[in-house]
C-alpha cells in the first residue's frame, strides 16, 4: 500500500492557518493597491470600480434581457420583475471554440445572431428592451455602459478586443446585423445617403452624387449609409438599448442581494474565480462618479493575484505546469489554483507523477491519463462524492480513463490527491473572502455564491465554512448563500436600476 508515500508527496498541497494568514497580509496589501490612486497602474488585483452603488431595494420591475457570457454556458435570458417575484426564462446557447479563440467581430455577431433568435422566440423582436449584459472578463469600466477589455481570462481569446469598449462592439455587432437595428430615423434618397455615409468619414463632405443604379444597393452599403444617417442625425439606432455592463460577481451578488440585504460580497468559483464585494466609496480613489453616494461594488479580478509572484511560496510544480500550458502563462495566478478550468488538471499531473514514481497503478499509466485536460474537474466532485470506503463513482472514473487495472488501494490514493487539490483551492478561496470580511469589518455579511465548483463539490461549502471563521476577526459573522438563479437576474436589477437614474 503507497497511499502512506502519496500522503507525503500531497503535503506540498496543504496549506497551514499561517500561510492562509500570510496570503491574506498579501491580498490585503494588493487591494489597496488596486485601489489608490497612485498605486493602480502598478497594481496586480486590479479593484475595478463598477459604477453600482445602489444595491436592489424590491422595487426593480419591469421587463428585460440579459446576457451572460463568460462562464461554463452562453445564456440568453427574458427576466420580468415584479413585487416579490420574478419570472425568467433562458436558453443556453453554444459558443463553439473557433469563436472563443477566433475574431471578436466574429465572437459579437454569434451573440447579436443567439439575442435575435431568442427574441424571435420569445416574440419580443419589435420590442425595445432594456438589457444587462454579464460580460465576466476583467474590464476596466468607464461607466455602467463603457467597459475597455483589459485581458481575456478562462478559454477565451478572441482577437481585436482588449483595449476595446466592449459594450461597442456589441452594438457594432447588433448594427451590422441590420434586423435587430431597425428603428424608423426618417427616409432618403440614395445621394442623401452617400452624402451622410461619407460625411460620417469625412466631414469636408458636402456633395452626394449617384450615377447609374442596378436597383439593388448592397448590404453592408446600406448599414453604412444607415450608421451614418443615425451619428449624423443623432439617433439612436438600436431597439435594444444596454443599459449596464457587469461581471459575473456583481450579477451574483445583486441577484442574492434582492432576496438578502445582508449580502454584500459576491464570489465566483466555477470556470474562473474572482469576488465583488461594498466598499465605501472613500477608499475608491480612482471613482469619479456620481458624489454622494457611500458606497461602491469593486470588482477585485482577484484571478490575478499572484502573477507578481506574490503566491510562489505555495505553488507546486503542478501549478507550474498547468500555467506553462495554458493559453496566457504567467496570468491568472490564484484562479489557476482555484478554478474549475484547471482543477482536474492539476490532479491528472499529480497522479501522472505518482504513476511514475511507481505509486499508483503498479506504474502502468493509460493513454488518456497522459493526455492533458482529460481529468475532468467534474470527475474531482464525483470522486469525493464517495461514501468514505466506497469507490463507486472512483471506479467509474478510472476505467473511463482507461484505468481499470486500478487496485482499491490506487483508488484511495486518486481519492486523496482530489481532497488535496479541492481543500487548498476551498482554503485559498477562504483566505480571500475572510481578507474582505474582515476590510469591510461589518459584523455580519452575506457572501453570494456561485460557479460549478462551489456549486458541484460536496465538501466546498462546509471547507469554506470551517476555514473562513477561523481567519475571521472575533466578532465578525458570515453566511455563504449559494445564488440559486445564476447571474440572470443580477443584470436585469442592475439594468433596471439604470434606467430608473436614467429617468430620474
Ligand atoms: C452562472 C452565472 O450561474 O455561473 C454566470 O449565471 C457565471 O454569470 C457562472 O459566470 C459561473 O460558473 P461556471 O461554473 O459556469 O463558470
Ligand atoms: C475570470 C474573469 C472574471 C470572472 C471570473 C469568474 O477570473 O476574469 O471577470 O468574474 O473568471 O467567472
Amino acid at each position: 500500500n503507497q497511499l502512506p508515500r502519496i500522503r507525503e508527496e500531497c503535503e506540498v498541497l496543504h496549506l497551514s492557518e499561517k500561510q492562509c494568514r500570510e496570503i491574506m497580509s498579501r491580498l490585503h496589501n494588493d487591494l489597496v493597491k488596486g485601489l489608490g490612486k497612485d498605486s493602480h497602474a502598478n497594481s496586480i488585483v486590479k479593484c475595478w470600480i463598477t459604477y453600482i452603488q445602489d444595491l436592489p431595494n424590491g422595487k426593480e420591475r419591469g421587463k428585460f434581457l440579459a446576457l451572460d457570457l463568460g462562464g461554463t454556458n452562453f445564456r440568453v435570458l427574458i427576466i420580468n420583475l415584479g413585487e416579490n417575484h420574478f419570472d425568467m426564462q433562458s436558453k443556453i446557447y453554444a459558443i463553439p471554440n473557433h469563436i472563443m479563440t477566433g475574431t471578436g467581430i466574429a465572437l459579437f455577431d454569434h451573440i447579436a445572431e443567439c439575442l435575435a433568435n431568442f427574441m424571435k422566440e420569445h416574440d419580443v423582436y419589435e420590442e425595445r428592451l432594456a438589457l444587462g449584459f454579464t460580460f465576466s472578463f476583467p474590464l476596466k469600466q468607464l461607466g455602467l455602459t463603457k467597459g475597455i477589455l483589459q485581458r481575456w481570462t478562462k478559454g477565451f481569446s478572441c482577437s481585436g478586443v482588449v483595449g476595446e469598449d466592449v459594450v461597442q462592439g456589441l452594438k457594432d455587432a447588433i448594427a451590422r446585423r441590420g434586423d435587430l437595428a431597425l428603428s424608423v430615423m426618417g427616409i432618403l434618397n440614395d445621394a442623401t445617403g452617400t452624402l451622410l455615409s461619407c460625411a460620417h468619414k469625412n466631414p469636408h463632405c458636402r456633395i452626394g452624387i449617384i450615377i447609374g443604379s442596378t436597383g439593388l444597393i448592397d448590404r453592408s452599403y446600406s448599414i453604412s449609409i444607415r450608421n451614418a444617417a443615425s451619428s449624423c442625425l443623432g439617433t439612436q439606432d438600436v431597439q435594444i438599448d444596454i443599459c449596464a455592463i457587469l461581471n459575473d460577481t456583481t450579477g451574483t451578488l445583486m441577484s442574492c442581494a434582492w432576496k438578502n440585504h445582508n449580502c454584500k460580497i459576491g464570489l465566483i468559483v466555477g470556470t474562473g474565480s474572482n469576488a465583488c464585494y461594498v466598499e465605501k466609496t472613500e477608499n475608491c480613489e480612482l471613482f469619479d462618479g456620481e458624489p454622494g453616494k457611500s458606497e461602491l461594488l469593486i470588482n477585485t479580478e482577484w484571478g490575478a493575484f499572484g502573477d507578481d509572484g506574490t503566491l510562489d511560496f505555495i505553488r507546486t510544480e503542478f501549478d507550474r505546469d498547468v500555467d506553462n500550458n495554458s493559453i496566457n502563462p504567467g496570468k491568472q495566478i490564484q484562479e489557476k489554483m482555484i478554478s474549475g478550468m484547471y482543477m482536474g488538471e492539476l490532479v491528472r499531473l499529480a497522479l501522472v507523477k505518482f504513476t511514475r514514481m511507481g505509486l499508483l497503478f503498479g506504474g502502468r499509466g493509460s493513454d488518456m491519463l497522459y493526455e492533458r485536460g482529460s481529468f475532468y474537474t467534474k470527475y474531482v466532485s464525483e470522486i469525493e462524492s464517495d461514501k468514505p470506503g466506497d469507490y463507486t463513482s472512483c471506479m467509474e472514473v478510472l476505467e473511463e480513463l482507461g484505468l481499470s487495472h486500478a487496485t482499491e488501494a490506487d483508488m484511495a490514493g486518486v481519492r486523496h490527491v482530489c481532497e488535496c487539490v479541492s481543500r487548498r483551492a476551498a482554503y485559498l478561496v477562504s483566505a480571500g473572502i475572510a481578507t474582505l470580511l474582515n476590510k469591510m469589518a461589518e459584523p455580519r455579511v452575506t457572501v453570494g455564491i456561485d460557479g460549478s465548483v462551489y456549486r458541484f463539490h460536496p465538501h466546498f461549502h462546509a471547507l469554506m465554512c470551517e476555514r473562513i471563521t477561523q481567519l475571521v476577526r472575533p466578532g465578525i459573522q458570515f453566511d455563504l448563500m449559494l445564488s440559486e438563479d445564476g447571474s440572470g437576474r443580477g443584470a436585469a436589477l442592475v439594468a433596471a436600476v439604470a434606467c430608473r437614474q436614467r429617468e430620474a
